[in-house]
């Protein structure tokens, strides 16, 4: 199976976590789209979807699925959504996408975060990936050199502004030994809006798509 095919699997397995009349939360990125693809074809079991993205709404719409604010939903009893790399606690990095701060904000706000991914995603060590960070601007160069003293290569990510009108800096090579304390330590530098480390905050289930299948954990 290519990974495209993986993703589509791996979709249509996190319907069974669908209940009747709910309230779903949707990340955002092109596993989410294969989701939403799929849910499309069940939409009339759902009451509405509180949505991490511009693109993922535009897309629900496009399904007439009704999208919903997070200030209407409250709580959300199940979300889904992809990761870019996730370790066996359920750890993730998130943000590929650049939609990690809604993603966030949804992950904390539910009951349930269902994440799926494919094989090439499960790691035993988070950090290959470079982390995402949503800065505001005017910090980004003084936010850069504390990310280099944290041992990171920051880069710009190059003609992009988040949902929420910031910028993104990927940070390459850093040693992720403790998510959850890295996690903590770049939230609390000023400017920075939210990182793409789920570790505070990880997922409760794992699907992931091999050619042998979906593995749950
Ligand atoms: C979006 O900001 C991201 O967090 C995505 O959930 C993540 O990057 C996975 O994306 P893909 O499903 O496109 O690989």
């Amino acid at each position: 199976m290519n990974q495209n095919e993986k993703k589509m699997k791996v979709a249509e397995e996190a319907l069974q976590y669908i209940e009747s009349g709910c309230i779903l939360g949707v990340g955002s990125g092109t596993t989410v789209n294969c989701f939403i693809e799929q849910l499309s074809k069940i939409k009339s079991k759902i009451d509405a979807v509180v949505s991490a993205s511009e693109s993922s709404s535009k897309l629900l719409m496009s399904k007439n699925i009704r999208v919903i604010s997070l200030k209407e939903a409250g709580r959300i009893p199940i979300y889904i959504d992809g990761a870019d790399e996730s370790n066996s606690l359920k750890q993730l990095i998130k943000g590929g996408g650049g939609a990690l701060t809604r993603e966030k904000i949804l992950a904390q706000s539910s009951d349930r975060f269902v994440c799926m991914i494919d094989d090439s995603k499960f790691v035993s060590k988070l950090g290959n990936f470079p982390l995402p960070i949503e800065v505001i601007d005017v910090a980004s160069s003084i936010l850069a050199l504390e990310l280099i003293k944290l041992g990171g290569r920051p880069v710009l990510r190059e003609s992009f502004i988040t949902d929420n009108g910031n910028i993104i800096l990927d940070v390459h090579n850093l040693n992720i030994t403790e998510p959850i304390k890295l996690e903590k330590s770049i939230n609390n530098l000023p400017g920075v809006v939210t990182n793409g480390l789920f570790a505070i905050r990880p997922a409760d289930d794992l699907l992931i798509s091999s050619d042998k299948g979906i593995e749950k954990i």
